[in-house]
């Protein structure tokens, strides 16, 4: 038996098909009923009639609670009051689990924030959360295909690791048989090892950040889309990084209108060139706007967003001071002071992306590794890089939850993520 997919309906006028999925809502009028079929690629309403599906049918469909799984038959008609314009009248009814009474107290409109999210695998069935899953599918989709069209290579660097590109803070450290290990934090400094073999690469991969604080744009456990460049310097790169965000926004425009619809947001426009705004200057936006950060300080959230909501569209955050930044930015040779580096900030969120040209100086990598308190000898393969045939390059991280929350308009970013893992959350 083929199955018909609710999203394809229209495909089907008059004819029969049968239809799987689970029974998101049930309205109950005596002698007809109606089911709204949620299949995983869409919604759809089933009107089941005791006079067509025979008694027997009948009574089954009438004794069944929602998130109830389903196989039904039936003929696909028009009806402009149905979603998606069709309804499908069912001709057989049959029911794979009834699911249980009790399904309506496992998640009420009052159920609190911790209940939600001990309800999580309930919760992901739900119209909202199944639209945001669905936009992350779409949307590493494109970003795939910006890379691909741009010949970059994906790889997958190990997880498991002894070298920190983000330095000490924040790690989660792990026994790893007689030795001390760590779960990645970035998979930078593989990319730049790869680059050696490949020209361009990426990859998409979990980054792990302990993170103790709890706000909205933080998890402990992330989606980091990371790409290096060899032969690429600064202004190529911010370049490269506008391109790919105008690129997977226009294709999510596109191709994404069911997500957009289902949550009823707007797709962001962002107006280009991504203008860059130096660390200093920013300081002094801030404090217009009733921030006191003193020089050599991070800006962090909220005045971070308070600076890019004045812009009311990406920006670059440019020239942070050398010892603000980690050992691995080039040093600028305009001014010594400050680093290659972009932190690109945007609306709703803030800081969704952490770039820069990479340092190709192996006296100066060293002396700045030492500087953050590291170990250089478990570096040696990286410091290798500078020995044998070091070309510019430059690269970047992205926080893919970050983006989508920045795209779909998330409040919290733990719902932006399957089952989400923060300081105090570690179920589902
Ligand atoms: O700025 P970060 O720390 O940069 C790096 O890790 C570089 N080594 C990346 C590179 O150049 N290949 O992290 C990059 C991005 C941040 O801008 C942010 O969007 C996201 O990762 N991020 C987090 N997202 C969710 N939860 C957290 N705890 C995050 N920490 C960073």
């Amino acid at each position: 038996m083929t199955f018909v997919k609710t999203r394809d309906l229209a495909k089907y006028e008059d004819k029969e098909v049968t239809l799987k999925g689970w029974v998101y809502q049930i309205r109950d009028h005596g002698k007809i009923m109606f089911y709204f079929l949620r299949d995983g690629y869409g919604f759809c309403q089933i009107t089941i009639k005791k006079n067509i599906v025979g008694e027997n049918d009948f009574k089954i469909a009438k004794e069944i609670y929602r998130e109830a799984s389903v196989i039904i038959t039936g003929t696909v008609k028009k009806d402009a009051r149905a979603e998606g314009g069709f309804e499908v009248l069912a001709s057989t009814v049959n029911v794979w689990n009834p699911s249980h009474p009790q399904i309506d107290q496992e998640v009420t409109p009052e159920s609190g924030p911790d209940v939600m999210l001990d309800k999580r695998h309930f919760v992901i069935r739900g119209r909202r959360t199944r639209a945001i899953l669905k936009y992350r599918s779409d949307a590493l989709k494109y970003f795939r295909e910006y890379f691909y069209e741009n010949d970059l290579f994906e790889v997958t660097p190990p997880l498991i690791v002894e070298t920190l590109p983000e330095g000490g803070s924040d790690l989660f450290e792990i026994k790893y048989f007689e030795k001390k290990a760590y779960l990645s934090q970035s998979s930078q400094l593989y990319l730049e090892a790869a680059i050696f073999s490949l020209g361009n690469v990426f990859t998409i991969l979990p980054s792990y950040r302990a993170e103790k604080s709890r706000t909205k744009r933080h998890l402990s456990e992330y989606t980091h889309v990371e790409a290096e460049l060899s032969w690429t310097d600064f202004d190529a790169l911010t370049e490269f990084m506008q391109e790919m965000l105008v690129y997977v926004i226009k294709r999510s425009e596109e191709d994404s209108e069911d997500v957009f619809s289902d949550l009823d947001v707007e797709p962001f426009k962002p107006k280009t060139p991504f203008e860059k705004v130096p660390y200093r200057k920013a300081l002094q936006i801030v404090k217009e706007l009733g921030w006191d950060i003193k020089d050599g300080e991070d800006i962090s959230d909220a005045p971070e967003r308070d600076l890019v909501a004045k812009f009311g569209n990406p920006i670059y955050l440019t020239d942070f001071p050398v010892n603000m930044k980690p050992f691995y930015h080039k040093i600028s040779e305009k001014d010594p002071s400050v680093t290659l580096s972009a932190d690109l900030l945007v609306p709703v969120v803030g800081e969704l992306i952490g770039s820069g040209e990479r340092e190709t100086d192996l006296e100066s990598l060293l002396k700045r590794l030492k500087a953050m308190g590291l170990n250089p000898e478990p570096y040696y393969w990286y410091t290798d890089l500078r020995k044998y045939g070091s070309v510019p390059h430059s690269g970047f991280g992205l926080g893919f939850e970050r983006f989508v929350q920045w795209i779909l308009q998330v409040e919290h970013i733990r719902d932006t993520t399957l089952f989400p893992r923060t300081r105090f959350r570690l179920r589902p």
